[in-house]
């Protein structure tokens, strides 16, 4: 089942998103670190402007999505779709593409384009977003630096609602 995240899930959130910076430093700018000093409470009140949506299996939170909705005037046609993951045990079942068609429906109706940036060396995010239409129109260098001080460049993506 996919629904909203609500305020009170913070705790659920917070586990499975720290899991997914473990898992994942690449695929993410945030880290576990700025995550784990984060006031308590901070994340809900964020969600009224960066709504997420979760897939529950029962209880267990195996994905999220969230969605970057902007409160000027002159950027609502536009919405961010980001962070998404996928717990491992939940991958190859269709879970990312219904947690993106579901974010979607729930968009604004002023929204006219999505846009997303993904880790250059992340193939199968891109080959999930080109399977859903978006195409790249710009590359990031050292958009992200890891604490071993590499860098990652990011692909920015975009397609039409
Ligand atoms: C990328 C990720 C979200 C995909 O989740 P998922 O639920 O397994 O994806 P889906 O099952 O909905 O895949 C839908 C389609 O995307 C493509 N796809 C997804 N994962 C892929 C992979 N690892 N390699 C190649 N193609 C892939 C396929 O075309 C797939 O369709 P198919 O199964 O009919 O071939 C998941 O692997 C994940 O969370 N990875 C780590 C975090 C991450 O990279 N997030 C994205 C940050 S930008």
């Amino acid at each position: 089942m996919i629904r909203a995240l609500l305020p009170e899930d913070e705790e659920t959130v917070l586990t499975v998103w720290l899991k997914a910076l473990a898992e994942c430093p690449n695929a993410f700018s945030e880290d576990e670190e700025s995550v784990k000093r984060r006031t308590p409470g901070r994340w809900g009140a964020q969600l009224r402007s960066s709504p997420m949506y979760g897939h529950f299996d029962g209880s267990v939170l195996g994905g999220l999505i969230g969605v970057g909705l902007s409160e000027r005037n002159k950027k609502k046609h536009l919405a961010g779709i980001g962070p998404l993951y996928v717990a491992p045990s939940y991958r190859g079942k269709g879970i990312a593409m219904a947690l993106f068609n579901h974010a979607v429906s729930q968009l604004p109706p002023e929204v006219e384009e999505l846009r997303l940036g993904v880790d250059a060396n992340n193939p199968g995010a891109l080959a999930l977003y080109e399977k859903l239409g978006f195409t790249v129109w710009g590359t990031e260098k050292r958009s992200i630096k890891l604490p071993d001080g590499s860098y990652c460049d990011v692909l920015w993506m975009n397609r039409k609602r």
